[in-house]
C-alpha cells in the first residue's frame, strides 16, 4: 500500500504532495495542518491519523499542535460560520450579549454546531474593524453595530439560502 492510501480518508494529490514536501522540514506540522484544514474545513480524526502515519509523527503530537492554536478546528463547522468578535472594543460594546442571544436563538455555545449543521458559532479576536463594534462576521459578510434584536432577521437570511 502506498503512503497516500493509508487510512480511510482520501487526500487530494496536491495535499499529499505538500505533506511529502514538508515531511522533514522544521515547523512542518503547522503548515501541514493548515493545508489539511484548507482542504476539508477542519481536521478530522481520520485526517490527523493519516498525517501522523505519513510523516511518522505520534498522533499525540499532532493533537498537541492542533489544540494549542485556536485557528485549527477539530470538528466539522456548520454550513454558515458565525464569528462574534470578542476583541476589546466589541466586548465593551456588547459582543458578549450577541453570543448569549445567539445561544438562545440557535441553542449552541461558541465552538458548537447546530443539530441541522447550518450554523456554528465562534468567538474570535479583533477582526480589524473596531469602529463598527460590536462586529459579527458570517462567511464573507461583515455586520457592524449589531444589536441582539437584529439577530433573528440576520440569521433568517442564511437559513433560507
Ligand atoms: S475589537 Fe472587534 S473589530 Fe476590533
Amino acid at each position: 500500500m502506498s503512503v497516500e492510501n493509508v487510512g480511510e480518508i482520501k487526500f487530494s494529490d496536491s495535499l499529499t504532495a505538500f505533506i511529502m514536501d514538508w515531511k522533514e522540514k522544521p515547523g512542518n506540522l503547522i503548515m501541514i495542518l493548515h493545508k489539511v484544514q484548507q482542504e476539508f474545513g477542519f481536521i478530522s480524526r481520520e485526517a490527523a491519523v493519516k498525517v501522523s502515519e505519513m510523516i511518522n509523527t505520534p498522533l499525540a503530537k499532532i493533537y498537541g499542535v492542533a489544540t494549542f492554536y485556536h485557528f485549527f478546528k477539530l470538528t466539522k463547522p456548520g454550513k454558515n460560520i458565525i464569528q462574534v468578535c470578542m476583541g476589546t472594543a466589541c466586548y465593551l460594546k456588547g459582543g458578549q450579549e450577541l453570543l448569549e442571544e445567539l445561544g438562545t436563538l440557535l441553542g449552541v455555545a461558541p465552538g458548537e454546531v447546530t443539530d441541522d449543521e447550518l450554523f456554528s458559532v465562534e468567538s474570535v479576536r479583533c477582526v480589524g474593524c473596531c469602529g463598527l463594534a460590536p462586529v459579527m462576521v458570517i462567511g464573507e459578510d461583515v455586520y457592524g453595530k449589531v444589536l441582539p434584536d437584529q439577530l433573528p432577521e440576520i440569521i433568517a437570511k442564511y437559513r433560507d439560502k
